[in-house]
């Protein structure tokens, strides 16, 4: 007789067309049912049109009838609501107390790390007025959905994307919303996006302290924060601002990033501090989180991001990221237990 392990293991490997990615990575098994030789399958929709749930269908009986003493093969779909087949095991707000200095460029990056690594990783661009996430990994294509949800767009290396722009008639359309309703679209990002299993959800918070970023906080089962700065004279007081919102509202500070810390001059091998002197240290100390890194301005990064190119980006920060951020998230999971 087969088991439900074998079941699972066939079953888990199937790709969904159209979105590129497995029964297993989608989450949408709910149940295997064996009874002597026949095995009942529940699926849950999760956004997949009816014609791939009949394409699904006839490839698990395919799969399946191949499997030696295995008889009738029942495939049954569900509805279920699709906040409740996300499995997001981490989700990392990136937060920054003003504008233009570089979050959304240090929360891809951070997903680019992460996903280096192996991990399965979503992003998400909260920016509901200004967002740049799409851009950066040079995704247009809109999202496939049904009445259930939506999935996030699949970038090249298998980070999914979801961002208002994607859901716009037009790239460039500008989004003139009150509060409530932004604040409805990003409660909707976590309720009716199928995210999957996820190891990690990083989220691109709009600049500041005001709405968007609570509702953000109060919406999502955030792990935590990172808080990006620059070194600049004001922003000491602006990175405590972000630092005592989180803490208001009961989330931890995971660590802070110094960025545009530094201009490197090849030629003359020297590094020129641009804004200031380092505040990584004081800011670290303020936070009473570890500093994260250290980036300098970088044309060759920059001109990436602008290109949809930025999953190309290898500077070491990639490598320091991605070992550094799951060693702090497990710490802090188990700091939690
Ligand atoms: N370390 C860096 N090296 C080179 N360019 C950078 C660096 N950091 C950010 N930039 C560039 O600076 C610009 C602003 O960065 P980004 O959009 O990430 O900032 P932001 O904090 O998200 O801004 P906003 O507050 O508008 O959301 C972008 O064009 C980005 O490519
Ligand atoms: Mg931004």
């Amino acid at each position: 007789m087969v088991t439900e392990k074998q079941v699972r293991e066939e079953l888990e490997g199937i790709m969904v067309p159209g979105v590129m990615r497995s029964l297993g990575g989608l989450n949408a098994i709910r149940e295997i049912d064996i009874k002597k030789k026949k095995i009942t399958i529940a699926l849950a929709t999760a956004a997949m049109s009816p014609i791939v749930q009949e394409w699904i269908k006839a490839k698990i009986i395919k799969t399946l009838g191949g499997l030696p003493g295995v008889g009738e093969i029942e495939v049954k779909y569900s509805e279920v609501v699709t906040g409740e087949l996300s499995n997001v095991k981490n989700i990392i707000a990136i937060m920054s107390g003003k504008g233009g200095v570089g979050k959304s460029l240090v929360a891809g990056m951070m997903a680019v790390a992460l996903r280096s690594k192996g991990y399965e990783v979503g992003i998400l661009d909260a920016d509901i007025t200004g967002p740049s996430i799409p851009k950066m990994f040079g995704i247009s294509e809109k999202p496939i959905g049904s009445s259930t949800g939506i999935m996030p767009v699949l970038s090249r290396t298998g980070i999914g994307v979801m961002s208002i722009n994607l859901l716009l008639p037009q790239e460039d359309e500008a989004v003139i919303w009150r509060g409530p309703i932004i604040a409805k679209a990003i409660t909707q990002f976590w309720e009716d996006v199928h995210w999957g299993n996820l190891d990690y959800l990083i989220i691109d918070l709009p600049p500041g302290t005001a709405d968007v970023p609570l509702t953000v906080m109060q919406s999502f089962p955030i792990s935590g924060v990172i808080i990006v700065f620059t070194p600049q004279d004001l922003t000491a007081m602006i990175v405590r601002k972000a630092v005592n919102m989180a803490r208001k509202m009961g989330k931890k500070v995971l660590g802070v990033f110094e960025n545009m810390s530094y201009l490197y001059i090849p030629e003359l091998d020297k590094k020129i501090e641009l804004f200031g002197k380092s505040r990584g240290k004081e800011m670290s100390e303020a936070a009473e989180a570890p500093l994260l890194g250290q980036l300098g301005v970088d044309p060759r990064l920059a001109a990436l991001c602008d290109e949809g190119n930025i999953e190309q980006y290898d500077g070491e920060i990639i490598k320091s990221l991605g070992d550094s951020i799951p060693k702090i998230v497990t710490k802090e999971m188990k700091g939690k237990k």
